[in-house]
């Protein structure tokens, strides 16, 4: 379309804007307005919320003292994977029914999804990456789990492992009904519980066996 008429469009005279000039105006306009909130946004990005809540918080996750920026309707599940780096936390269902993003929080199995990273900041996070010394040796139920080859895929495994951690610390000497019972908060897709279930059996014996070394 000419000059002339996309004045026709928008107006007559020679001062009128034209339809294209209009239309660059719009798309510029456009870009300022989205460069505006982008800015806002990256300028609550630098420690606090648009509501003035403080985000750069310290969190005590396997025996370190770790920084993080953290928002406030943030999920630990999502701080754990995303801004630490710890992806051994899986996330299945993102809602409180799998399991997979099992932790322990002051030694207590929680769903890793479904806890506000903000509500844990003065207590233990331990993860699956904490469970090991520090000289590499495996915590006793990942020893039972690698004598036992007790999973297929293993994307359910952090989460089974953790559970078990916590419920052994209640219960050192279950039975396996127990023991099914204490981890009964945990799904596997692959459907392997029998197999499960006999390495953190497994699991169980192995940690008191190392109790009593
Ligand atoms: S991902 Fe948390 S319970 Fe499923
Ligand atoms: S072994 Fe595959 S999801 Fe549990």
């Amino acid at each position: 379309m000419s000059e002339i008429a996309d004045n026709k469009i928008i107006g007559t005279t020679p001062e009128a804007i034209s339809r294209r000039d209009f239309i660059k105006g719009v798309i510029a306009g456009g870009v300022a307005v989205s460069s505006a909130s982008y800015l806002f946004r990256a300028s609550t990005l630098l420690g606090q919320s648009a509501d003035g809540a403080e985000r750069l918080i310290t969190l005590n996750v396997n025996g370190q003292q770790r920084r993080a920026d953290v928002m406030k309707q943030e999920t630990l599940a999502w701080t754990l994977r995303h801004k630490l780096g710890l992806t051994g936390t899986k996330l299945g269902c993102d809602r409180a029914e799998c399991g997979s993003c099992t932790v322990l929080i002051d030694d207590v199995p929680h769903y890793a999804c479904s806890v506000l990273t903000h509500t844990v900041r003065d207590r233990k996070v331990l993860t699956i990456e904490g469970l090991a010394s520090a000289d590499g040796k495996l915590h006793p139920v990942q020893q039972g789990v690698v004598d036992e080859q007790g999973f297929q895929c293993a994307f359910c495994m952090p989460g089974f492992i953790m559970a078990s951690v916590g419920f052994l610390k209640t219960n050192p000497s279950p039975t396996r009904t127990q023991l099914a019972h204490g981890i009964s908060g945990n799904l596997c897709r692959c459907q392997d519980y029998d197999k499960i279930l006999t390495a953190l059996m497994r699991g169980a014996e192995n940690m008191r066996r190392a109790s009593h070394a």
